[in-house]
C-alpha cells in the first residue's frame, strides 16, 4: 500500500433502489468527510425486481444521467445489496486461522441463506475474541444474481466497481460510525430503512450487527391501498399519500379521514413486524445476563417521509425514533451540491461513497 499525504480520496456511492437511484461522492478531509455530489434519479419502471436488477442497460443509463446532472465525475463506485434474500448474522466460531475460516464459513452459511450457498456469494469479517476463546464472526450472503446484476448495471453506466456492500453496513457507517457523539457501543440501536417494497430492519449490538430482516411492507403498499380503494391513479395515489398526516392516529379516535382509515392496517402491520423481530432480539439475548433491549430507532428510506410516521412508530413501539441527518455531524462538510433530496434518503449512498476502496470490510 502506498501512501500519499498530498492525494485526494475522492469516492462515489450509488444505492440502486426500486423507486429511487442515490449517489454521493465523498472526499476524505483531515478530520473528517467532506461531501462534493449528491443526486438522485427515478429508477426506471420495473427494471429492478425483489432486489435483482432486470434491466441493467435501462439502469445503468438512469446511473449515468444521475451522474452527470449531480456534476459526479467518476470511474468507479461502491455499490450494495439489501432485502430478504441477503443474510447478515455474527456467529460464534472456534478460534482457526483465515483460510480455514473461508471454508467452514461455506458451512456455517449454509444454514442462513435461503437459496442454494453455490449461488450466494458469502463474505466474513472476524469481530474479535470473545473470553471463552471463541471468535466472533460477522457473515454476510447475497444471491449471485442479485449482485451481479448491480455490478452489470453500474458496468452499463461505464463505471467499475470498487466494492459491494449491505446497504445497512452503509447507512450505519454514514450515521453512527461517523458521528463522534454516538453512543452505539454501549447501546442497541436499530436501523430501520422504510423503502418502496420492503422495510429493512437491522439491530446493531454494542456496535455489532445482530440482526436484520426484511419485512415485505414498504412506502408502495400504501399508494397500492389508495391506488385500490379509491380507484386512483398511482400518481394520484402517491400526490395523495404525501399530503396525509398519521398523527391523529396517535390519539386512536375514531378515524373520519377515509385515506388514513385505508392506510392504518397496514403501518399497523409494519408496527407489528418491527416489534416482533425488535422481540426476537431481545429473546436472544436471555442468558448473557441481563438482556440489552432497543434504545433508539434510526429511521431512513423514503418510506419514513410519511409525515407524522415517525412519531407514530416511536409512539406504539415505546422507543425513541431518530430521524436523522447524515450530515448534522461535525465530521461532514458540506460541498458545493444542489438537491431536493432528503437526507434521510440518501445516507445508504454516503456510507458506499464514505467506504475507502479495497478495504477489506464484510461485503457480499
Ligand atoms: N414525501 C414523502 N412522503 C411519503 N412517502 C414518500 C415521500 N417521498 C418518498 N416516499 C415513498 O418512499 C418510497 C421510496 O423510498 P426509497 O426511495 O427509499 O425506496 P427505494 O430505496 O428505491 O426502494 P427499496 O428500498 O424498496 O429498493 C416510495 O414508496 C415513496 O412513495
Ligand atoms: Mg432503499
Amino acid at each position: 500500500m502506498s501512501l500519499n499525504l498530498f492525494s485526494k480520496d475522492k469516492f462515489v456511492g450509488i444505492d440502486i433502489g426500486h423507486k429511487t437511484i442515490d449517489v454521493a461522492q465523498v472526499e476524505r478531509t483531515n478530520n473528517g468527510f467532506r461531501v462534493t455530489g449528491l443526486g438522485y434519479i427515478e429508477t426506471p419502471p420495473d427494471s429492478v425486481q425483489d432486489g435483482v436488477v432486470t434491466d441493467p442497460h435501462a439502469v445503468g443509463a438512469a446511473i449515468k444521467q444521475c451522474l452527470r446532472n449531480s456534476h459526479i465525475s467518476a470511474s468507479a463506485a461502491n455499490v450494495a445489496v439489501a432485502g430478504s434474500t441477503v443474510v447478515v448474522r455474527t456467529v460464534k466460531m472456534p478460534n482457526m486461522p483465515e483460510d480455514a475460516l473461508r471454508k467452514s464459513i461455506r458451512f456455517e452459511a449454509g444454514r442462513y441463506v435461503p437459496s442454494s450457498v453455490e449461488e450466494s456469494y458469502i463474505e466474513c469479517e472476524v469481530l474479535g475474541l470473545l473470553d471463552d476463546g471463541q471468535m466472533e464472526v460477522l457473515i454476510a450472503a447475497s444471491p449471485k444474481d442479485m449482485v451481479e446484476s448491480r455490478l452489470a448495471a453500474v458496468d452499463a453506466a461505464g463505471l467499475d466497481v470498487e466494492n459491494v456492500d449491505v446497504e445497512a453496513f452503509a447507512a450505519y457507517r454514514s450515521l453512527i460510525e461517523a458521528d463522534p457523539l454516538n453512543n452505539a457501543s454501549d447501546n442497541a440501536i436499530a436501523i430501520i430503512d422504510i423503502g418502496a417494497k420492503t422495510t429493512d430492519v437491522s439491530v446493531v449490538d454494542m456496535g455489532a450487527f445482530s440482526l436484520t430482516r426484511s419485512i415485505p411492507i414498504g412506502g408502495d403498499s400504501m399508494t397500492d391501498a389508495l391506488v385500490n380503494y379509491f380507484k386512483l391513479s398511482p400518481e394520484e395515489a402517491e400526490d395523495g399519500k404525501r399530503s396525509l398526516d398519521l398523527s391523529p392516529l396517535i390519539n386512536d379516535g375514531p378515524m373520519e379521514n377515509a385515506p388514513l382509515r385505508v392506510i392504518q392496517p397496514m403501518v399497523d402491520e409494519l408496527v407489528r413486524e418491527i416489534r416482533r423481530s425488535l422481540n426476537y432480539f431481545h429473546s436472544q439475548q436471555t442468558g448473557q445476563g441481563s438482556p440489552r433491549a432497543v434504545t433508539q430507532i434510526y429511521l431512513i428510506g423514503g418510506g419514513s417521509l410519511l409525515n407524522g410516521l415517525p412519531k407514530y412508530l416511536g409512539h406504539r413501539l415505546g422507543i425513541e425514533v431518530i430521524t436523522p441527518d447524515p450530515f448534522a455531524n461535525s465530521r461532514f462538510t458540506v460541498g458545493e451540491y444542489s438537491t431536493s433530496a432528503d437526507p434521510r434518503e440518501l445516507s445508504v449512498a454516503v456510507g458506499l461513497a464514505m467506504r475507502r476502496s479495497g478495504k477489506a470490510a464484510a461485503a457480499a
